[in-house]
């Protein structure tokens, strides 16, 4: 059946509120479809709604109204669905761990949707390849360096497949060499036809890679354009634009790597 909707967005979100058990409405309205095959950077001040926006795209928060579909079907309905398809690096890493080893924390997601162990191991194989941290798989994970755990993280999510990665503010903590190491990564997600939706307040670091700039402001799209488009907006929101400094130099990688 899939097959005959090739052609839906990847995501779409239509009228949606989140107003929280102590009264906070804190989504107020949002409607935005992401296609497949994008790379999106998200951005507005603290506590503008980004993390709870996206905590709707595989069900950890359900909307109070309004409609969120991954791949045309809604998150309410199947959240299991939409987990497969929707990966989420959190913000905080400590969040993400959920085994003893780095091996077994990589192994968890692909065990729970039901991958034999052959295939598990094959996955954890590759994403701990990916992310270069092959050496740590018999560590313990909550011993691991910031940047070791975001690695640890990512590489769970890559395990599973998924058709888009959320990154929650995925450069706090990085040193240099780990930022341009997540940016290759995330290039190389994007060309493996998978979408990337970045949530950053780092412009300079990622912004020269997405298509398109998403900004958010008390609970309500403040401005949806391409990177160039949302400069202006992007300064009037909070965001720290670098002076002087046009899109295409807004990435911390260097043009060889
Ligand atoms: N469980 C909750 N109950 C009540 N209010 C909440 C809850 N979770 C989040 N909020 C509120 O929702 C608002 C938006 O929070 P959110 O985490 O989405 O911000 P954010 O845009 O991700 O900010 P940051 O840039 O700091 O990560 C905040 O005012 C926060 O206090
Ligand atoms: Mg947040």
């Amino acid at each position: 059946m899939s097959d005959m909707q090739p052609r839906l967005p990847l995501i779409e979100i239509e009228n949606l509120h989140h107003r929280f058990a102590n009264g906070a409405h804190v989504l107020r309205g949002i409607s935005l479809t992401i296609d497949r095959d994008s790379f999106t950077v998200l951005g507005g001040e603290n506590g503008s709604g980004k993390t709870v926006l996206m905590k709707h795209l595989n069900g950890l928060l359900e909307p109070t109204s309004g409609t969120v579909k991954v791949d045309g079907v809604s998150v309410s309905e199947d959240s299991l669905r939409a987990r497969l398809k929707v990966g989420f690096v959190f913000q905080d890493s400590d969040t993400q761990i959920v085994a003893q080893t780095v091996e077994d924390d990589i192994a968890f997601g692909p065990i729970n949707i039901g991958c034999e162990r052959e295939e598990t191991a094959l996955r954890v194989k590759n994403a701990a390849e990916a992310l270069n941290i092959t050496r740590i798989l018999e560590q313990s994970p909550h011993r691991l360096s910031g940047g070791e755990k975001k690695k640890t993280a990512i590489a769970g999510i890559l395990a599973m497949n998924p058709e888009i990665v959320v990154f929650d503010e995925p450069f706090a903590g990085l040193d240099y060499g780990g930022v341009k190491m997540l940016l290759k990564k995330m290039l190389e997600i994007r060309s493996c036809g998978t979408s990337v939706l970045v949530i950053t307040h780092d412009l300079e670091k990622v912004l020269a890679h997405a298509d398109r700039f998403i900004i958010i402001s008390n609970g309500i799209i403040a401005g949806d354009g391409t990177p160039p488009e949302m400069l202006q907006a992007a300064s009037e929101h909070g965001m720290r634009v670098p002076p002087g400094m046009s899109v295409p130099e807004m990435t911390w990688m260097e043009p060889e790597s």
